[in-house]
Protein backbone atom coordinates (compact mmCIF):
# COMPACT_ATOMS: atom_id res chain seq x y z
CA UNK A 1 0.00 0.00 0.00
CA UNK A 2 1.57 3.39 -0.95
CA UNK A 3 0.09 6.77 0.44
CA UNK A 4 -0.22 10.15 -1.86
CA UNK A 5 -0.11 13.64 -0.43
CA UNK A 6 -2.33 16.10 -1.90
CA UNK A 7 -2.75 19.69 -1.59
CA UNK A 8 -5.96 21.36 -2.42
CA UNK A 9 -7.99 18.06 -1.93
CA UNK A 10 -11.18 19.41 -1.52
CA UNK A 11 -12.28 20.51 -5.11
CA UNK A 12 -11.42 20.43 -8.46
CA UNK A 13 -8.32 19.13 -9.82
CA UNK A 14 -7.09 17.56 -6.61
CA UNK A 15 -10.41 16.10 -5.68
CA UNK A 16 -10.09 14.50 -9.10
CA UNK A 17 -6.51 13.56 -7.79
CA UNK A 18 -8.01 12.08 -4.71
CA UNK A 19 -10.40 10.38 -6.48
CA UNK A 20 -8.23 8.51 -8.73
CA UNK A 21 -5.91 7.66 -6.49
CA UNK A 22 -8.46 5.95 -4.11
CA UNK A 23 -9.95 4.05 -6.61
CA UNK A 24 -6.43 2.72 -7.18
CA UNK A 25 -5.94 1.43 -3.89
CA UNK A 26 -3.61 4.08 -2.42
CA UNK A 27 -3.78 6.03 1.11
CA UNK A 28 -4.47 9.59 0.72
CA UNK A 29 -3.46 12.46 3.03
CA UNK A 30 -5.65 15.55 2.09
CA UNK A 31 -4.55 18.91 2.71
CA UNK A 32 -6.49 22.09 2.58
CA UNK A 33 -8.42 25.02 4.48
CA UNK A 34 -11.44 23.71 5.66
CA UNK A 35 -11.27 21.15 7.92
CA UNK A 36 -15.08 20.26 7.67
CA UNK A 37 -14.97 19.99 3.41
CA UNK A 38 -11.70 17.98 4.59
CA UNK A 39 -13.13 15.42 6.80
CA UNK A 40 -16.53 14.77 4.22
CA UNK A 41 -14.03 13.90 1.96
CA UNK A 42 -11.97 11.50 3.96
CA UNK A 43 -14.83 9.64 5.26
CA UNK A 44 -16.02 9.22 1.49
CA UNK A 45 -13.24 8.35 0.08
CA UNK A 46 -12.75 5.84 3.07
CA UNK A 47 -16.02 4.59 2.17
CA UNK A 48 -16.42 4.41 -1.12
CA UNK A 49 -12.51 2.46 -1.73
CA UNK A 50 -11.87 0.58 1.70
CA UNK A 51 -8.31 3.22 2.05
CA UNK A 52 -7.68 5.27 4.95
CA UNK A 53 -7.65 8.83 4.64
CA UNK A 54 -6.06 10.95 6.90
CA UNK A 55 -6.90 15.24 7.27
CA UNK A 56 -4.46 17.97 7.40
CA UNK A 57 -5.68 21.24 7.56
CA UNK A 58 -3.40 23.75 6.78
CA UNK A 59 -3.20 27.10 5.13
CA UNK A 60 -0.30 26.69 2.31
CA UNK A 61 -0.65 30.71 2.16
CA UNK A 62 1.36 30.57 5.92
CA UNK A 63 4.59 29.47 7.27
CA UNK A 64 2.59 27.64 9.95
CA UNK A 65 0.46 25.42 7.79
CA UNK A 66 3.78 24.91 5.50
CA UNK A 67 5.88 23.48 8.33
CA UNK A 68 2.85 21.29 9.07
CA UNK A 69 2.76 19.71 5.80
CA UNK A 70 6.46 20.16 5.54
CA UNK A 71 6.43 17.69 8.97
CA UNK A 72 4.20 15.52 7.63
CA UNK A 73 6.42 15.15 4.47
CA UNK A 74 9.22 14.13 6.52
CA UNK A 75 7.79 11.73 9.10
CA UNK A 76 9.90 8.53 7.92
CA UNK A 77 7.60 6.36 10.02
CA UNK A 78 4.32 7.05 7.98
CA UNK A 79 6.36 7.70 4.43
CA UNK A 80 4.22 9.22 1.47
CA UNK A 81 5.21 8.49 -1.86
CA UNK A 82 3.50 10.51 -4.33
CA UNK A 83 3.06 14.38 -3.27
CA UNK A 84 0.52 16.28 -5.50
CA UNK A 85 1.09 20.47 -4.86
CA UNK A 86 -1.96 21.39 -6.14
CA UNK A 87 -4.04 24.03 -4.47
CA UNK A 88 -3.59 27.57 -6.30
CA UNK A 89 -5.85 30.12 -7.05
CA UNK A 90 -6.52 33.23 -9.52
CA UNK A 91 -6.61 36.55 -9.35
CA UNK A 92 -9.17 38.67 -10.24
CA UNK A 93 -7.53 41.33 -12.24
CA UNK A 94 -4.68 42.25 -14.02
CA UNK A 95 -1.09 43.89 -13.21
CA UNK A 96 -1.32 46.57 -11.17
CA UNK A 97 -4.79 46.00 -10.18
CA UNK A 98 -4.24 43.25 -7.85
CA UNK A 99 -3.52 44.44 -4.31
CA UNK A 100 0.22 43.62 -3.88
CA UNK A 101 -0.45 41.49 -0.44
CA UNK A 102 -2.59 38.98 -2.72
CA UNK A 103 0.39 38.64 -5.60
CA UNK A 104 2.79 37.62 -2.73
CA UNK A 105 -0.07 35.35 -1.09
CA UNK A 106 -0.43 33.65 -4.92
CA UNK A 107 4.13 33.51 -4.83
CA UNK A 108 3.80 32.32 -1.63
CA UNK A 109 1.14 29.54 -2.52
CA UNK A 110 2.61 28.89 -5.82
CA UNK A 111 6.04 29.09 -5.38
CA UNK A 112 7.10 29.09 -1.76
CA UNK A 113 5.04 26.08 -0.37
CA UNK A 114 6.04 24.38 -3.85
CA UNK A 115 9.76 24.63 -3.38
CA UNK A 116 9.55 23.61 0.31
CA UNK A 117 7.17 20.55 0.23
CA UNK A 118 8.47 18.95 -2.93
CA UNK A 119 12.01 19.38 -1.07
CA UNK A 120 10.64 18.02 2.16
CA UNK A 121 9.22 15.12 0.14
CA UNK A 122 11.67 14.44 -2.14
CA UNK A 123 14.39 14.69 0.62
CA UNK A 124 12.87 11.40 2.41
CA UNK A 125 11.66 9.68 -0.95
CA UNK A 126 15.94 10.09 -2.32
CA UNK A 127 16.45 8.02 0.98
CA UNK A 128 14.00 5.12 -0.27
CA UNK A 129 15.17 5.57 -4.06
CA UNK A 130 11.90 5.89 -4.83
CA UNK A 131 8.47 8.58 -4.88
CA UNK A 132 7.32 11.05 -7.45
CA UNK A 133 5.87 14.64 -7.32
CA UNK A 134 3.03 16.23 -9.20
CA UNK A 135 3.44 20.47 -9.20
CA UNK A 136 0.37 21.17 -10.86
CA UNK A 137 1.31 24.47 -13.26
CA UNK A 138 -0.77 25.41 -16.07
CA UNK A 139 -0.65 26.58 -19.79
CA UNK A 140 -0.72 29.52 -18.49
CA UNK A 141 3.14 28.97 -17.39
CA UNK A 142 3.95 28.92 -21.88
CA UNK A 143 2.26 32.51 -22.35
CA UNK A 144 2.49 35.98 -21.65
CA UNK A 145 -0.51 35.91 -18.88
CA UNK A 146 0.17 38.59 -15.76
CA UNK A 147 1.35 37.19 -12.91
CA UNK A 148 -0.25 33.95 -12.58
CA UNK A 149 1.46 32.85 -15.55
CA UNK A 150 4.79 33.98 -14.29
CA UNK A 151 3.99 31.85 -10.75
CA UNK A 152 3.03 28.75 -13.22
CA UNK A 153 6.27 29.46 -15.17
CA UNK A 154 8.79 29.45 -12.05
CA UNK A 155 6.53 26.24 -11.21
CA UNK A 156 7.62 24.57 -14.60
CA UNK A 157 11.33 25.56 -14.90
CA UNK A 158 11.65 25.00 -10.86
CA UNK A 159 10.31 21.36 -11.45
CA UNK A 160 11.99 20.26 -14.84
CA UNK A 161 15.06 20.96 -13.24
CA UNK A 162 14.75 19.32 -9.61
CA UNK A 163 14.25 16.78 -12.35
CA UNK A 164 17.11 16.59 -14.20
CA UNK A 165 19.23 17.15 -11.04
CA UNK A 166 17.41 13.73 -9.58
CA UNK A 167 17.90 11.64 -12.58
CA UNK A 168 19.49 8.40 -11.30
CA UNK A 169 17.80 8.61 -7.96
CA UNK A 170 14.66 6.83 -7.95
CA UNK A 171 12.67 10.25 -7.73
CA UNK A 172 10.19 11.19 -10.62
CA UNK A 173 9.22 14.80 -10.80
CA UNK A 174 6.75 16.39 -13.14
CA UNK A 175 5.06 19.63 -14.09
CA UNK A 176 1.19 19.17 -14.96
CA UNK A 177 -0.10 21.60 -17.41
CA UNK A 178 -3.65 21.84 -18.21
CA UNK A 179 -5.25 24.42 -20.07
CA UNK A 180 -9.13 25.93 -19.09
CA UNK A 181 -10.51 22.92 -16.26
CA UNK A 182 -14.07 22.90 -14.97
CA UNK A 183 -13.81 23.40 -11.30
CA UNK A 184 -14.27 26.18 -8.62
CA UNK A 185 -11.21 28.00 -9.85
CA UNK A 186 -13.20 30.62 -11.86
CA UNK A 187 -15.96 31.32 -9.68
CA UNK A 188 -13.86 31.65 -6.42
CA UNK A 189 -11.68 34.60 -7.94
CA UNK A 190 -14.38 36.06 -9.65
CA UNK A 191 -13.53 35.49 -13.09
CA UNK A 192 -16.59 35.15 -15.75
CA UNK A 193 -16.05 32.58 -18.12
CA UNK A 194 -18.59 33.50 -20.79
CA UNK A 195 -15.52 34.08 -23.43
CA UNK A 196 -13.79 30.72 -23.04
CA UNK A 197 -14.95 29.09 -26.29
CA UNK A 198 -16.71 25.56 -24.97
CA UNK A 199 -13.99 23.20 -26.97
CA UNK A 200 -11.13 24.58 -24.54
CA UNK A 201 -12.91 23.39 -21.40
CA UNK A 202 -11.18 20.00 -19.93
CA UNK A 203 -12.71 17.57 -17.69
CA UNK A 204 -10.98 17.25 -13.98
CA UNK A 205 -11.02 13.22 -13.83
CA UNK A 206 -9.32 13.01 -17.48
CA UNK A 207 -6.56 15.60 -16.69
CA UNK A 208 -5.71 13.71 -13.22
CA UNK A 209 -5.84 9.94 -15.23
CA UNK A 210 -3.25 11.69 -17.65
CA UNK A 211 -1.49 13.34 -15.69
CA UNK A 212 -0.94 9.60 -13.45
CA UNK A 213 0.07 7.96 -16.62
CA UNK A 214 2.28 10.73 -17.85
CA UNK A 215 4.34 10.39 -14.56
CA UNK A 216 4.42 6.34 -14.59
CA UNK A 217 6.06 7.22 -18.20
CA UNK A 218 8.82 8.89 -16.76
CA UNK A 219 7.21 12.62 -18.17
CA UNK A 220 9.05 15.20 -16.60
CA UNK A 221 6.08 17.92 -18.00
CA UNK A 222 2.44 16.76 -19.11
CA UNK A 223 0.10 19.05 -20.85
CA UNK A 224 -2.67 16.20 -20.56
CA UNK A 225 -4.82 16.47 -23.47
CA UNK A 226 -4.17 17.16 -27.55
CA UNK A 227 -5.77 20.19 -28.28
CA UNK A 228 -3.43 22.29 -25.72
CA UNK A 229 -0.50 20.03 -27.16
CA UNK A 230 -1.78 21.57 -30.75
CA UNK A 231 -2.38 24.92 -29.20
CA UNK A 232 1.29 24.87 -27.39
CA UNK A 233 2.72 23.82 -30.47
CA UNK A 234 1.32 26.80 -32.70
CA UNK A 235 2.09 28.98 -29.97
CA UNK A 236 5.82 29.13 -30.59
CA UNK A 237 4.99 30.31 -34.19
CA UNK A 238 3.16 33.34 -33.13
CA UNK A 239 4.87 36.58 -32.05
CA UNK A 240 4.99 37.16 -27.98
CA UNK A 241 3.28 40.38 -28.58
CA UNK A 242 0.41 39.01 -30.15
CA UNK A 243 0.36 35.94 -28.30
CA UNK A 244 -0.04 37.89 -24.75
CA UNK A 245 -2.84 40.26 -26.39
CA UNK A 246 -4.35 36.81 -27.11
CA UNK A 247 -4.04 34.88 -24.07
CA UNK A 248 -4.45 38.06 -21.77
CA UNK A 249 -8.20 38.32 -23.24
CA UNK A 250 -9.25 34.94 -23.18
CA UNK A 251 -10.62 33.38 -19.66
CA UNK A 252 -9.85 36.97 -18.22
CA UNK A 253 -13.37 38.39 -18.02
CA UNK A 254 -14.26 38.93 -14.58
CA UNK A 255 -17.67 38.92 -13.21
CA UNK A 256 -19.23 41.72 -11.10
CA UNK A 257 -16.75 43.02 -8.25
N1 LIG B 1 -9.18 25.31 -13.26
C1 LIG B 1 -8.34 25.65 -14.22
O1 LIG B 1 -8.76 26.11 -15.31
C2 LIG B 1 -6.86 25.45 -14.04
C3 LIG B 1 -6.05 25.42 -15.19
C4 LIG B 1 -4.68 25.22 -15.05
C5 LIG B 1 -4.12 25.05 -13.80
N2 LIG B 1 -4.92 25.09 -12.70
C6 LIG B 1 -4.27 24.91 -11.39
O2 LIG B 1 -4.79 23.74 -10.80
C7 LIG B 1 -4.69 23.81 -9.38
C8 LIG B 1 -6.02 23.44 -8.76
O3 LIG B 1 -6.98 24.39 -9.20
P1 LIG B 1 -8.54 24.04 -9.33
O4 LIG B 1 -8.97 24.59 -10.63
O5 LIG B 1 -8.79 22.63 -9.01
O6 LIG B 1 -9.11 25.02 -8.17
P2 LIG B 1 -10.30 24.89 -7.13
O7 LIG B 1 -11.41 24.05 -7.70
O8 LIG B 1 -10.62 26.29 -6.74
O9 LIG B 1 -9.65 24.10 -5.88
C9 LIG B 1 -8.62 24.69 -5.15
C10 LIG B 1 -8.22 23.78 -3.99
O10 LIG B 1 -7.09 24.36 -3.34
C11 LIG B 1 -7.35 24.59 -1.95
N3 LIG B 1 -6.65 25.81 -1.55
C12 LIG B 1 -6.76 27.04 -2.07
N4 LIG B 1 -5.96 27.90 -1.42
C13 LIG B 1 -5.31 27.19 -0.46
C14 LIG B 1 -4.37 27.52 0.56
N5 LIG B 1 -3.95 28.78 0.76
N6 LIG B 1 -3.91 26.54 1.36
C15 LIG B 1 -4.35 25.27 1.19
N7 LIG B 1 -5.23 24.89 0.26
C16 LIG B 1 -5.73 25.85 -0.55
C17 LIG B 1 -8.90 24.68 -1.88
O11 LIG B 1 -9.44 24.30 -0.61
P3 LIG B 1 -9.65 25.33 0.64
O12 LIG B 1 -10.32 26.55 0.07
O13 LIG B 1 -10.47 24.58 1.64
O14 LIG B 1 -8.28 25.61 1.15
C18 LIG B 1 -9.29 23.65 -2.92
O15 LIG B 1 -9.23 22.35 -2.37
C19 LIG B 1 -4.23 25.24 -9.07
O16 LIG B 1 -2.84 25.22 -8.80
C20 LIG B 1 -4.52 26.00 -10.36
O17 LIG B 1 -3.65 27.11 -10.53
C21 LIG B 1 -6.28 25.28 -12.78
Amino acid sequence: MTTALITGSTAGIGAAFARRLAADGHDLVLVARDTARLREQATELHDRHGIEAEVLTADLADDKGIEAVERRLADRRNPVDLLVNNAGFGHKGRYLEVPMSDELTMLKVHCEAVLRLTSAAVEAMRERGRGGVVNVASTAAFVPRGTYGASKAWVVQFTQGAAQDLAGHGVRLMALCPGFVRTEFHERAGMGTDNIPRWMWLDADKVAATALADLARGKSLSVPDPRYKVLMGASKLVPRNLLGGISSKTGRKYGPR
